[in-house]
């Protein structure tokens, strides 16, 4: 017996007319994209949805949605001659950049909030040798420092102020709508330096002008509430949330997203930590969703609107999860859990279990 034949093509082979992927473009893949659309079995039915989904960023091969963006950030950097790369992250970017550094025989720098980055990703980078500096500051103190360090140094600078990053990011929207066959009428997203949002709002538009989607879904963007510049509208000079990956106080990509959020009659709204957190346990133990709290901001933003009024009655909704819950086991090992002790005999486990 044969099952039907696995995608066998990756982002850049896939999309590559929409890319700046040219002859020289090193094709080199660790497998990202391709990612699962999975439909809600509990949290739709509450919001009165027409159809929830959440797209699993979470399982591309570094764990987050920065795989699309980084592999061709940086075969463009190969391609233009870099030998190293650099990147400030809160963590996931810099678990990305260090993975496919390894796989071009790069070098890659990362430079991270000290204390302030989940144990998974350091992990991450630390196993692929990426050269790290824990610095003192906020992810925004690191950013700044690295944008100067690649006009210095010969690294090539490979956050999302790199406009590849964004152009292999907007790939996600693709996917979308080739697996629904069009744009959802609301697309969830989490917003820290306002890279995804931008990208996924490029991508639903190039989409919609190629008529390959018959609408544009409404981008509705969540900040935590102690790190929401964009909903302030101003910077936040130290911003703090458990969502470790969105502790950004002054997002790079600013007015992108809150053009992406005006021309899409969307909203960029803050979600408190209480909020991410509850929604965070209810998409491990409701939806087999495991995801790093900065991923559940885009439900806990669904279900706040919801509460406050919003009308989702016949609409599709699709929530990014923008990254792996096991990246963030601390978290994880927060929510209260009901575990037994039990001596090392079946009396005693049954006894444990309440079944004697
Ligand atoms: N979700 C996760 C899991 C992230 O790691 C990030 C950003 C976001 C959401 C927000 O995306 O920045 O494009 O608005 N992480 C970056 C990093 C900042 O360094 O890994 P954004």
């Amino acid at each position: 017996m044969t099952g039907s034949p696995l995608p066998t093509r990756f982002i850049l082979e896939r999309y590559r007319e929409l890319l700046p992927v040219t002859d020289r473009t090193p094709m080199v893949t660790l497998g990202e994209g391709g990612t699962p659309l999975l439909r809600s079995r509990s949290i739709e039915k509450e919001l009165g949805l027409k159809a929830l989904y959440f797209k699993l960023e979470s399982m591309n091969p570094t764990g987050s949605f920065k795989d699309r963006g980084m592999v061709l950030a940086i075969a463009k950097a190969v391609e233009d001659g870099a030998k190293a790369v650099i990147c400030a992250s809160t963590g996931n970017t810099s678990a990305s950049a260090a993975a496919f550094a390894v796989r071009h025989g790069l070098k890659a720098y990362v430079i991270v909030p000290d204390g302030k980055i989940a144990m998974g990703k350091l992990a991450q980078a630390i196993v692929h040798g990426a050269d790290i500096v824990q610095m003192a500051g906020s992810f925004d103190d690191a950013l700044n420092v690295v944008r100067e360090l690649a006009t210095r140094h010969p690294v090539a600078l490979v956050n999302s102020v790199n406009p590849h990053r964004i152009e292999g990011q907007k790939t996600g929207a693709f996917e979308i709508v080739d697996e629904l066959g069009d744009a959802p009428e609301i697309l969830c997203i989490p917003v820290g330096n306002a890279g995804n949002i931008s990208a996924y709002w490029r991508g639903f538009q190039e989409y919609y002008e190629l008529e390959h989607a018959r609408q544009l879904p409404q981008m509705w963007g969540f900040q935590a509430e102690g790190a929401a510049p964009i909903v302030n509208g101003a910077p936040v000079a130290h911003p703090e949330t458990i969502a470790t990956a969105i502790r950004i106080g002054n997002p790079a990509s600013w007015d992108m997203a809150v053009d992406a959020r005006d021309r899409s009659g969307g909203r960029i709204r803050a979600v408190t930590d209480e909020e991410i957190l509850e929604a965070y346990r209810r998409l491990a133990a409701e939806e087999a969703v495991f995801c790093e709290p900065a991923s559940a901001a885009s439900v806990a933003g669904l279900i706040r609107q919801h509460r406050e009024g919003a009308d989702l009655s016949g609409k599709t909704a699709v929530c990014i999860i923008t990254g792996n819950g096991l990246k963030d086991p601390d978290t994880a090992l927060g929510v209260t859990a009901q575990i037994h002790r039990a001596e090392a005999d079946l009396p005693s486990v049954e006894r444990a279990l309440g079944w004697a």
